[in-house]
């Protein structure tokens, strides 16, 4: 789906027709939906990368809230965590990978999820991660695929960190502000999640490497609807914006914007920098949420009052056009 040429591999494998999956291959979502049960359906997800931050306790907080935002994202909770590393075990002090874990394990239990086991491999370059297991009722999982025209569209963390951890590597950020953004990836979406129950929520996704129009694109184009993306309502951290208006972003912002480029549309007021930001890939984004225009006010007041600060409402769904991206 997204710009990753790896995905082409997994075209021409035989199609699965069990009738208890839900969520699979031939419908990309955060995560593989399977039914247990008329009451309990499964949710598998697996996430690991390579460090970000050079601090091992929150590189390993940061990997497990991301492995762990998937079933957020689908509307279920969190069961059991797997560790999965590759560490260069002859070059690197083994301590490293203990505040790691430790940081990994943290956030599991933050989401009161269990760690099973896991597994290690040696490898000349260090990534660490987590498959993870959740569950929801059949009938409550959310999907990315159900947004309807009418709703609108709640985004749950501020834009901008891919930009930061780029001028944090470049030493162009102070200590200060690689904290800011070090504690906003390595939030859990739990809290957001729990509160989104209690509405009337037809489709959510969790904002990552496509970026926010990358992962609204996806968004459309399974539900079949357009979006209307209100520029200057999105949150955004203020230094992301300021590094973006002298031009320093990771090279993955701009593939995100030319992968997406075929279904966005940017009105032409909405300044580039701002657009670019947009597009600036997300470790370990905010939910983004598509919920019944007319209750948006008030999960958007109980977000804020849970001390999710940054939440606004970004945008709106639209009928025409299906599966394009307008940016107001
Ligand atoms: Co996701
Ligand atoms: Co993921
Ligand atoms: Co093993």
């Amino acid at each position: 789906m997204g710009p990753g040429d790896l995905d082409k591999a997994i075209c021409g494998l035989p199609p699965m027709t069990d009738p208890r999956l839900i969520r699979g291959l031939e419908s990309p979502d955060d995560a593989g939906v399977y039914r247990i049960s008329d009451e309990v359906a499964l949710i598998q997800t697996v996430d690991f990368f390579t460090p970000i931050v050079d601090d091992p306790y929150t590189f390993g907080q940061i990997a497990a809230a991301n492995a762990l935002s998937d079933v957020y994202a689908m509307g279920g909770q969190p069961l059991t965590a797997m560790n999965i590393v590759c560490f260069p075990v002859k070059e690197m002090d083994i301590a490293i990978l203990r505040e790691i874990l430790r940081g990994g394990v943290d956030k599991i239990l933050e989401a009161g999820a269990v760690l099973l086991g896991g597994h290690s491999v040696e490898d000349s370059e260090l990534k660490y991660g987590l498959a993870v297991t959740g569950a929801v009722h059949p009938d409550k999982m959310i999907t990315n695929a159900g947004a309807k025209p009418g709703d609108r569209l709640i985004l749950t963390k501020p834009l901008g960190t891919g930009i930061i951890s780029t001028a944090v590597k470049a030493e162009m950020a102070t200590e200060e502000l690689a904290a800011t953004v070090a504690g906003y990836m390595a939030a859990l979406n739990r809290v957001a999640a729990g509160l989104m129950t209690g509405f009337e929520v037809h489709a959510v996704t969790d904002v990552t490497g496509f970026g926010l129009l990358g992962h609204s694109a996806e968004m459309a184009q399974n539900s079949g609807v357009s979006i209307n993306i209100h520029a200057a309502a999105v949150p955004v951290l203020p230094e992301a914006l300021e590094f973006a208006r002298q031009g320093l972003c990771p090279a993955g912002l701009f593939r995100n914007r030319d992968f997406f480029a075929p279904v966005v549309t940017t009105r032409d007021g909405v300044p580039d920098y701002l657009a670019d930001v947009l597009n600036d890939p997300q470790t370990s984004g905010g939910l983004l949420i598509s919920l019944a225009g007319d209750q948006a006010a008030t999960l958007l007041e109980q977000l804020q009052q849970n001390g999710i600060k940054e939440a606004a409402i970004i945008g709106e769904v639209t009928a025409s056009g299906a599966g394009r991206i307008q940016v107001i």
